[in-house]
């Protein structure tokens, strides 16, 4: 499969790092071989049509001069879009950061993809939750496939165990620790440290938005619920449905009287099929939902077999890229 790689922060290093370490077991196991023939960040793109070694590629832009450094295959300047049209590829790997207000530049990007007839696999929320249907009818349209598993619990499989594994099985609500960054905030403010050295550290880990504002106001979180919403329960949810409330107000005196009271202060996205919200919530120490660190949660109800709880990573470089790999693993398992 020869991929396009647009984007390579936190998480197209990730994807990067997987590949350098898993070639092997993925041509054992899945018969897959995978070949970037381009990767691009802000600053251009590298251009190889027989594949450039991922290991190569991190180590380049992972050095003081970046991308830059990787020659001469470096095109300063150049634009995914101008990639994606020129270069011959199978799939297009969507990585650059999340913008909710018009999903761009992801969503061109996106868009641009499936209309040459390329599969996408993306971790990007923008696009997904601005555009699910109008991507999912696209990708139909021109017979490919779109992947995007890695918008919600990172690399915790929280659509695939709804869609795949639950197949058949009424969804009733959803309740969810849905945002890596916030859980980990609060639960360091448990331990005694301020906001802001908490957020510090979200942000070294990798786990914050490149705009951290969309995890601390809740945004990330009602992205996430009305993704699971739209596409677990079949709702027809816009991201400004959700009552959003962030965790800005949560302050120090606040979790230190519910640790008091055995309780611990969460960031609860809820969906019951009709309303829906993301806000900080007082639970009790042996809820389900009760996880620490950049953990994520999520209960479903079901009709039939009652509340189904998911817990893992659900933010990080590493974690989410492997939702990445799922999905290009997937994508050449039906293209087969
Ligand atoms: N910023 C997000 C979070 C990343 O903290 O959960 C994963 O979507």
């Amino acid at each position: 499969m020869r991929i396009i790689l647009v984007g390579l922060g936190a998480l197209g290093q990730g994807l990067l790092t997987h590949l350098e370490a898993q070639q092997g077991r993925l041509l054992d196991q899945y018969g897959l071989r995978i070949k970037i023939v381009a990767a691009l960040d802000s600053r251009g793109a590298v251009v190889q049509t027989s594949g450039v070694d991922p290991g190569a590629l991190l180590r380049a832009k992972r050095s003081p001069g970046g991308l830059s450094t990787f020659q001469p295959r470096f095109r300063p300047g150049r634009r995914a879009l101008e990639i994606i049209h020129t270069v011959e590829a199978d799939t297009i790997v969507e990585v650059t950061p999340t913008n909710i207000v018009d999903g761009e530049p992801a969503l061109s990007h996106i868009r641009g993809a499936l209309k040459a007839g390329r599969h996408v696999a993306t971790a990007n929320k923008g696009p997904i939750v601005l555009a699910m249907d109008h991507l999912s009818d696209l990708a139909r349209e021109h017979g490919v496939f779109l992947r995007f598993s890695g918008t919600v619990g990172g690399g915790t499989p929280m659509l695939d165990l709804a869609r795949l594994s639950l197949r058949g099985e009424p969804i009733t609500e959803i309740a969810g620790i849905l945002n890596g960054t916030t859980n980990y905030i609060l639960t360091r403010m448990a331990e005694g440290l301020e906001f802001d050295a908490a957020l510090g550290e979200a942000k070294r880990l990798g786990y914050a938005e490149a705009n951290p504002a969309y995890d601390i106001e809740g945004t990330d979180a009602a992205i996430k619920l009305t993704l699971l919403a739209n596409w677990v329960m079949g709702a027809h949810l816009h991201v400004t449905d959700v009552s959003t409330q962030g965790m800005k107000g949560v302050t120090h005196a606040d979790v230190e009287r519910a640790r008091a009271q055995g309780r611990v202060v969460k960031l609860v996205a809820r969906f019951d099929g009709k309303r829906a919200s993301v806000g900080p919530e007082l639970l009790a120490r042996d809820d389900a939902l009760n996880v620490a660190g950049s953990l994520n949660a999520i209960t479903y109800s079901t009709e039939n077999v009652g509340p189904i709880t998911l817990i893992g990573k659900g933010a990080g470089g590493p974690q989410t890229a492997a939702a990445l790999l799922r999905d290009l693993i997937d994508i050449h398992l039906r293209s087969k």
